[in-house]
């Protein structure tokens, strides 16, 4: 039997491409055959990084729909764009890519990530398999799987999605109480939460939605709905060929020259923007510490370059600042310490098979739910908590560093988690099986 031949199409955003990007590797190194979706738009701007990425897998490039200055970061535009440009060019995608290759290379699935639910409805129609590859926490999943029920019992507002009073809930057994305040779109608006209402019901046009988590991670959302399928840890034996962004590699070299456990890590993934009062307290708060750092400093999107401005008395003469990592690589690399996170899902992910302690700085969207993992399920990490004025102090991160550092239980239960966590995508691990059952499911 021929291998399958996976047509991938991930929300354009780097927080989408690139989980799907490494489960598109995975795949092929399975035999499997991969046709990967990029934008026009992110084919000019990541042109070097795609050259690099090896020819296991063929990129083709459709238009978003949007004008060349038009504002990419507006999400509802970017997501209505594309459910108007795609599908019509999307047909003719595929019935030439099924001419072209003969019977064996057709098309025998979708995989696509979050904001593109509709891409499954029309696989469906044309008679082609579907699957959902959800580039976040299943937890994250199941709260959006969970809003009828939530609308139901009142707790959450039909039309806006925000809570209708202030309270605690345990969203599924076996999983951390949340504030219903942190539900993952309470911080996104209105518009999204109705978008995401939508997208989530074309959900059900997928076989199985895939998630890059483990059994024992989250056991109370996959035990939930028999689709979720873990297939985690995503772990690419080439690390350089898994990013869309240019990474200065520099700063592995900076590392290789410190010893053991000494460095603190900080980044906050490809969206969160620092704002300039709490990015000069980050900077007077690395400064203080009596340890190096490695940060990582996205460049800043406003043009006078206010937000990324540093403070008066930052020095910096024992860190490192690059504008874009090789995250895994760093989190593998002995003299990281601890990892200052936003608590983005694969970060989380990434820390977790480093055996790595966190601290961690949620900014919106799912990252409080992961923060409750980390802090109070697992146990591998603390909360950075802000002051009075909002503010993480430039001494709660001093006092947080020397916390988690200092502390050799959290040490061990970091490197305990690792062992659990890598366990499944060794052969004979739970994941490899479940990645194996997907495989052979879409051959059929
Ligand atoms: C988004 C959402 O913001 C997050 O809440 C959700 O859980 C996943 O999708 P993002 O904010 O980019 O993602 O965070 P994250 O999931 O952590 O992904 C960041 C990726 O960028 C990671 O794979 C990380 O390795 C990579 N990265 C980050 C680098 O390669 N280099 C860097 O310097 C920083």
């Amino acid at each position: 039997m021929s291998p399958p031949h996976f047509l991938v199409i991930p929300y354009p955003i780097l927080g989408h491409m690139n989980p799907l990007l490494q489960f598109s590797q995975v795949l092929a190194k399975h035999g499997c055959k991969i046709t990967f979706l990029i934008t026009e738009f992110n084919q000019n701007r990541m042109k070097n990084a795609i050259e690099n990425l090896g020819t296991q897998i063929n990129f083709v490039a459709l238009p978003d729909g949007l004008d060349p200055e038009d504002d990419r970061s507006d999400q509802p535009k970017v997501i209505l764009s594309l459910r108007n440009t795609l599908p019509s060019k999307l047909h003719n995608l595929i019935q030439n890519i099924n001419a072209s290759d003969g019977d064996d290379s057709k098309i025998t699935c979708l995989v696509i990530s979050k904001n593109m639910g509709w891409a499954l409805e029309f696989g469906h129609n044309l008679g082609i398999k579907g699957a959902l590859m959800w580039p976040a926490s299943a937890t994250s999943l199941a709260s959006f799987e969970s809003i009828p029920t939530l609308i139901h019992d009142r707790i959450i507002d039909p039309e806006t999605g925000l809570p209708t009073r202030k309270q605690e809930i345990q969203l599924l057994p076996n999983s951390p109480m949340m504030d219903t305040a942190n539900l993952p779109w309470c911080s996104l608006g209105k518009n999204f939460f109705l978008h995401m209402v939508e997208d989530t019901q074309s959900l059900k046009f997928g076989e199985w939605w895939l998630c890059n988590t483990t059994c024992e991670l989250e056991p109370g959302a996959l035990n939930r709905w028999p689709r979720f399928l873990p297939i985690g840890p995503l772990i690419q034996s080439d690390t350089t060929k898994s990013s869309f962004w240019r990474e200065d590699t520099t700063c592995v070299d900076w590392l290789d020259q410190h010893p053991p456990q000494s460095v603190v890590y900080v980044s906050f993934g490809s969206l969160a923007i620092v704002e300039p009062n709490q990015f000069k307290e980050l900077a007077l708060g690395l400064e203080l510490l009596n340890k190096p750092f490695l940060w990582v400093v996205r460049p800043s999107t406003d043009s006078n370059n206010e937000n990324n401005a540093y403070p008066d008395g930052f020095v910096g003469s024992k860190g490192k600042i690059v504008e874009w990592a090789p995250q895994k690589k760093i989190l593998n690399h002995p003299a990281i310490a601890c990892f200052v996170t936003h608590c983005g899902w694969n970060s989380i992910i990434e820390g977790l098979c480093g055996g790595i302690p966190f601290l961690c700085w949620p900014f919106f969207s799912d990252q409080f739910i992961n923060r409750s993992y980390i802090c109070d399920v697992w146990r591998v990490g603390v909360g950075l908590d802000k002051d009075e004025n909002g503010v993480i102090s430039k001494g709660e991160i001093r006092k947080k560093v020397e916390q988690v550092v200092g502390n050799e239980d959290m040490k061990a239960r970091s490197l305990k988690l690792k062992e659990l966590t890598l366990d499944n995508s060794a052969e004979g691990g739970q994941s490899s099986k479940n990645l194996q059952k997907f495989i052979n499911w879409a051959k059929d």
